[in-house]
Formats: structure tokens, sequence, C-alpha cells
């Protein structure tokens, strides 16, 4: 088997979140990995921001691409039993994940918005205490961070806080518990996802620098915490990779259509379950790590 950029040519970055494909599993999919990061990060605003906007009254903070807005209402739930008020509101391209508002908490409010579109609505400059931005990786281009760290940068309060939480999805890391259990199949399925990211040029290591972006885009006091993912949710993080790698199948070509394929859809089915089998038997698939970064507007 022969790898290639035409392994993943069907697959449009700018065109993934909002297929029509994407729906209830997604959304659902989307509410098991904040379990997962949050039992990783231990926090929802990071201790250091939490504090420094202890008296913005009413506390205002976006979430950019907030899917769902799960972190919003969990955000909520922390901030009311403290007695913090707020007001927190989501922006996504596509509110097929969003709750509809009478079963929202009155604090939170979900709205549709491509927040790469130009202009940004103008009630939304320079309102905010806190731009919160998490697992947005996949609109990465050429590691330009700067579409997205300019959009956070407007809607923040001169001296309010950026906070972007982010895993490297171009990294997977393959583990057997025991020497006779195989992984040959995980190991394959990740070097053939790896393989065609890298031939479309998306390359994730700036995640692991994003302290630097923040910095060189302008933003003051900047921070960087890396959280190393529990091994005890390493079949959490296993299951939210197989429901993404899963849809994927509709990125091969059919054999019928695309004889000479490197990789047919019924090649990438086979290889997804065989996969699958493996992961059954102990073998667990992550990322390693969580990074968060944070960093202040200038006042
Ligand atoms: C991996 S999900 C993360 C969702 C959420 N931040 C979370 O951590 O649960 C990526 C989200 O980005 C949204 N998205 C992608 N491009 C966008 C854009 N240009 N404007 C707004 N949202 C976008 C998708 O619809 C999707 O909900």
């Amino acid at each position: 088997m022969t790898t290639s950029s035409s392994h993943i040519d069907e697959y449009d970055q700018s065109k993934y979140w909002a297929a029509p494909a994407r729906n209830f599993r997604s959304s659902a999919r989307l509410r098991l990995q904040h379990l997962l990061v949050q039992n990783t990060l231990g926090y929802l605003l990071e201790p250091t921001i939490e504090k420094s906007v202890a008296n913005a009254k009413p506390l205002k903070v976006a979430d950019l691409a907030c899917g769902n807005g799960i972190w919003l209402t969990e955000l909520h739930s922390y901030l009311a039993s403290n007695n913090i008020p707020a007001q927190l509101d989501g922006f996504d391209v596509n509110p097929i994940y969003f709750s509809h508002e009478a079963y929202l908490p009155p604090t939170v409010s979900l709205k549709q918005l491509d927040i790469l579109a130009k202009p940004l609505p103008t009630e939304l400059i320079g309102v905010y205490d806190v731009v919160h931005i998490r697992a947005l990786g996949s609109i990465i281009s050429d590691a330009d961070l700067s579409p997205v760290l300019s959009v956070a940068f407007e809607l923040l309060k001169p001296g309010g806080y950026i906070q972007w939480d982010e895993s490297r999805g171009d990294r997977f890391v393959v583990e057997s518990p025991e020497p006779q259990i195989s992984k040959v199949h995980c190991d394959t399925l990740v070097h053939v996802l790896k393989a065609g990211l890298q031939a479309k040029g998306i390359v994730s290591d700036w995640v692991e620098n994003l302290d630097t972006h923040l910095d060189k885009f302008g933003f003051q006091n900047v921070r960087q915490h890396v959280q190393q993912k529990r091994k005890q949710d390493f079949k959490g993080w296993t299951e939210d990779y197989l429901m993404v790698w899963e849809e994927l199948a509709v990125l091969f070509p059919p054999r019928s259509k695309m004889p000479n394929a490197p990789m047919s859809r019924e090649e990438w089915v086979d290889l997804f379950s065989k996969a699958v089998g493996e992961t059954e038997q102990g073998v667990v698939v992550h990322q390693g790590m969580v990074v968060t970064a944070i960093g202040q507007k200038s006042t």
C-alpha cells in the first residue's frame, strides 16, 4: 500500500464543519470530547484569568466556534454556583448543534456566525472580558493563526483575556497494553491519516508554540500550560477518534469509481474495522496532551 495526497483529496478544511454530515453524532462526540478535555485540564476558565476577571460584573465571555456550547453552559453552572453574574455568548458557523434557547441557561446565548467572515458585527467589537477558543485546529491553514487571533483581539475589551485550549490534530500516539496485542492496523490507519494531512500541508506543530503565536500577534502577559492526558481517559479518547474516522469513509473513492486509488473506500472500511478490533483488545489512540495558551489585550 502506498500513501499519497489522493488518500484524502476529498478533505476540504473549509467545508468539513459546515457539511450536512455534521449532525447530532458530531455534537454528541463533542460532548464526550468536552468531558475528556475537562478531565485533562481541570478548569473551564484558566485560573489566572478567573482571578483577574473576578471584578467584571457581569463577566462577558465569548466562545468562538462554540459547537453545541457545552463549555459555556458548564461555565454558566460554575459561575452561578459562585454568584458571579455573566453574559456568555457562543458563536458557530453551524447552528445545527445549538439547543433551542428555551433550554439554555438565561446567561447563555448561541448565535450563528462565520467568525472568519468580514466585517464582524459591530455590536461585538471590544465587548468581552474573555474570548475562549477550543479545538479549532481543523480550520487553521499553513500554521497561520492571525485570522482567528485578530477576531479574538477585536472582540476583547482593552485588558481582556484570550484563552485557547488545543490538541495537535495531526499527532496520534498508538499504544498497546501488552506486546502480544497487535496494534498494526491502528498504526497503519494513523499513518494514512498523517500522510494525507501532510500532503495537504496540514501540520499542527504550531499547537506546541501557541504562546509564541499569541506573543508575536501582540497579546501581553502570555502563558502556556501543557497537561498530559490521563491514562484512564485513553479509552474515551480512542472512542472519540474512532467516531471521526468512521465518518471519513466518504472521503475515499469507491473501488468501482477509482480502481487505482491508493486507498479505496472499501479498503478504508476494512482497515477501520480491523483497527476497531484492536481497540477492543485494549489498544488506545490518543494525542498525548492538551495545551492552554492565554494572553491579554493591552489596556
Ligand atoms: C472541533 S469543533 C469544536 C467545538 C467547540 N469549540 C468545543 O470545543 O466543543 C470545531 C467547531 O468549529 C466550528 N467552525 C468551523 N469553522 C468555523 C467558522 N469559520 N466560524 C465559526 N465556527 C466555525 C464548527 O462548526 C465546529 O463546531
